[in-house]
């Protein structure tokens, strides 16, 4: 982990709610894929954890949703201003496991960790279908971006307004080596009942301090209680025990 200072250099929108920002800094490293940062921001006490979606030695790529007064502050940002911001946390997506043919899958603001994930699979030559899912079509970004990784892309909406009709495992294709998975934790349960293979998942929703003194991101393993934001937010199928 690094708290450093870092650059904007870009911060547009790609859907009515969702931003792109791009960062910069002198001592910026490679990012992990599924990895995150955690983003001070003036007046509020907690840092705002954001997954990396996409890394460069000295730069590192965001997306966001604005659902609330971080997030809001930080789509006001212009380019040039800066942001303190902790590098460098979580454990990432374990990439060795992944078979020919992995199969990423994402719900909205769950999508950007597997990005540099997709990039970094293909890049190694593997054979990756991506299944994005949102609640309607103005709610989709990235399906454009996967398949320039040269990613099979389906994407799925709640109300078939685009795409598929349904959800991310409704659109699940026959076969796959291994998958991971990042969204809302609904999605994340659904897909641990529908999956044919081994996988991973990263959880976005549960976090509180982050910095592994309040336990309220913890989630219950077979080997006992892990914190999100210390242990994970990456965590394997067969260790996950999911509360009733
Ligand atoms: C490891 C990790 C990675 C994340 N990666 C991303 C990402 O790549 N892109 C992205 O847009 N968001 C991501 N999030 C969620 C993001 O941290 C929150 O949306 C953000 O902190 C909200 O800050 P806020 O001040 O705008 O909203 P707040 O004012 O804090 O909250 C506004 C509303 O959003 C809800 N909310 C707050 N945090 C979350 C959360 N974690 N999940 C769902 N709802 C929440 C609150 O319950 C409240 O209703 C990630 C979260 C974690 C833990
Ligand atoms: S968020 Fe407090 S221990 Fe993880």
């Amino acid at each position: 982990m690094k708290q450093q200072i870092l650059t904007i250099t870009e911060n547009v929108p790609v859907t009515k709610t969702v931003y792109r920002m791009t960062l910069t800094g002198e001592d910026l490293g490679q990012q992990k894929a599924g990895g995150f940062i955690n983003i001070r921001l003036d007046g509020l006490f907690l840092r705002r954890p954001i997954s990396v979606y996409d890394s460069a030695p000295g730069s590192l790529t965001i997306l966001y949703k604005v659902v609330g007064r971080g997030t809001e502050r930080m789509s006001g940002m212009k380019p040039g201003e800066t942001l303190d911001v902790l590098t460098g946390l979580g454990n990432g997506y374990d990439l060795s496991k992944a078979g020919e043919t992995p199969l990423l899958l994402g719900g909205g603001v769950g999508i950007p960790p597997l990005y540099l994930l997709a990039k970094q699979l293909t890049a190694a030559g593997k054979t990756v279908h991506a299944v994005l899912g949102f609640n309607t079509a103005e709610e989709v970004f990235g399906e454009e971006a996967f398949k320039a990784l040269g990613c099979a892309v389906t994407v799925a909406t709640a109300d078939g307004s685009y795409g598929v009709k349904g959800f991310v495992t409704d659109a699940l294709p026959e076969a796959y080596s291994y998958f991971y998975t990042c969204g809302p934790e609904p999605m994340l349960r659904a897909v641990y009942r529908a999956a044919k293979s081994s996988g991973q998942f990263s959880f976005e929703e549960r976090m509180g301090c982050g910095f592994g003194a309040c336990m309220g991101c913890s989630c219950k393993t077979i080997t006992g209680y892990k914190r999100i934001c210390r242990e994970g937010p990456v965590l394997e199928k067969e260790e996950i025990l999911w509360d009733d």
